[in-house]
């Protein structure tokens, strides 16, 4: 592949946030992003590649386009994959692994389907593949045509890599950036939240008006791959954030000390400790900030998940009374997954955001305007 060649760049998120992420990407300065089911595609070369991964705080992975073709059998499956210049993608000492799936297409079955793939790759390429290989190459096969990709990320983009801490049910980082920004979050306001755990929301808000790459301390699948160019990497990676330092402070409290004090240890690893501040109390406890209004972003205990949900009415009812009496002017985003809880708020919602999958629960945002 010519170096400058242009490819398509596949940003996967969860159903349900791919307009939110298509908005992100083109803010970025990703040409042509589409957004279509469980993503967004942009086109550009592997500059581009490299730098989604390391700016874009809403994709779970970058998947680099590399090509496709027809297969209507498992034998043309093999014939057509060796065709691929693999040691123009791939590296011989690398281990790699192949993962495919099948719909609607006669090769049906994708554990053969992947099999073939990897025994192509390693007979053409002389690379061994290995179950826990970084590199991940993806063979998508639907009505017979076969897309292969390959994950550019690694490990899922929600980890930042300066994040060690977590409690029961943490809210995934990249779900996190794309939740505030539905609640029209662009770093220029105050965000608290009152039921912070290990402090997701608050240390997201705190990267993005600071101007911090979220993946400026990871590493990534890319850097194994035969397309990888330290020096261009590190210039990208290394250029100091255009860093601003707001005048509001981002503030989380939860009635858990272990889960204020993983907090206040993430934020550190973050680099964004001075401008947030952490404090141990109950919702009934909580105080308005000094400083102009902003966003409250909550995902309080789920029903079915971390409690009963005929329980949790209360605590739901409280948290709506606290801030309808406290909050005025600002505006609150709640993420929950049952829409009878949203409702015990009291809060007045607007229509709610497309519900989003996540750990296994379909959970729904719900915004209001300023508080009255
Ligand atoms: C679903 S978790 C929030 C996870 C968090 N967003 C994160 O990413 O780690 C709900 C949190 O609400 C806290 N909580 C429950 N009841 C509370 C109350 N009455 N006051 C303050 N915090 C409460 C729990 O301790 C728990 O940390």
């Amino acid at each position: 592949m010519n170096a400058d060649a242009e490819f398509e760049i596949f940003l996967a998120v969860p159903p349900g946030l791919e307009d939110a992420l298509r908005a992100e990407a083109a803010e970025r300065g990703f040409t042509q992003a589409a957004a279509g089911p469980g993503g967004v595609t942009i086109r550009g070369g592997w500059p581009a590649v490299w730098r989604a991964n390391l700016e874009i705080r809403g994709a779970s992975h970058v998947l680099a386009r590399i090509g496709d073709f027809r297969a209507h059998h498992l034998a043309q499956l093999d014939k057509r994959a060796r065709r691929l210049p693999w040691a123009d993608f791939l590296r011989r000492d690398v281990a790699f692994r192949v993962e495919a799936t099948c719909r609607n297409s006669r090769i049906y079955h994708s554990g053969a389907a992947a099999q073939r793939i990897e025994r192509a790759i390693a007979e053409e390429l002389g690379a061994v593949p290995a179950d826990d290989a970084e590199v991940c190459v993806k063979a998508r096969i639907e009505d017979d045509l076969c897309t292969i990709s390959i994950d550019t990320s690694g490990d899922p983009l929600h980890k930042r890599g300066h994040k060690e801490a977590v409690n029961k049910a943490p809210m995934r980082e990249n779900l996190a950036a794309l939740f505030l920004r539905q609640c029209g979050y662009d770093g220029q306001e105050p965000v608290l939240d009152p039921m912070c755990g290990s402090g997701t929301f608050v240390i997201e808000a705190a990267e993005i008006a600071a101007g911090l790459k979220p993946g400026r301390t990871r590493r990534f699948a890319l850097e194994q791959l035969a397309t990888f160019d330290e020096g261009a990497w590190r210039a990208m990676r290394d250029v100091p954030a255009a860093r601003t330092s707001p005048a509001f402070r981002f503030h989380g409290s939860d009635r858990d000390a272990g889960a204020i004090a993983m907090a206040r240890a993430n934020a550190a690893r973050a680099g964004v400790e001075a401008l947030t501040d952490f404090r141990q109390h109950a919702i009934s406890d909580l105080a308005r900030p000094d400083g102009p209004p902003g966003l409250v972003i909550i995902n309080p205990p789920y029903g079915g998940r971390l409690g009963d949900k005929k329980k949790l009415n209360p605590l739901y009812r409280a948290l709506g009374q606290t801030l309808a009496g406290r909050f005025a002017g600002w505006r609150v985003g709640l993420i929950t997954n049952d829409a009878g809880l949203a409702r015990a708020t009291g809060l007045p919602f607007d229509e709610p955001a497309a519900p989003v999958s996540h750990g296994g629960l379909r959970v729904t945002l719900y915004r209001t305007g300023a508080l009255a």
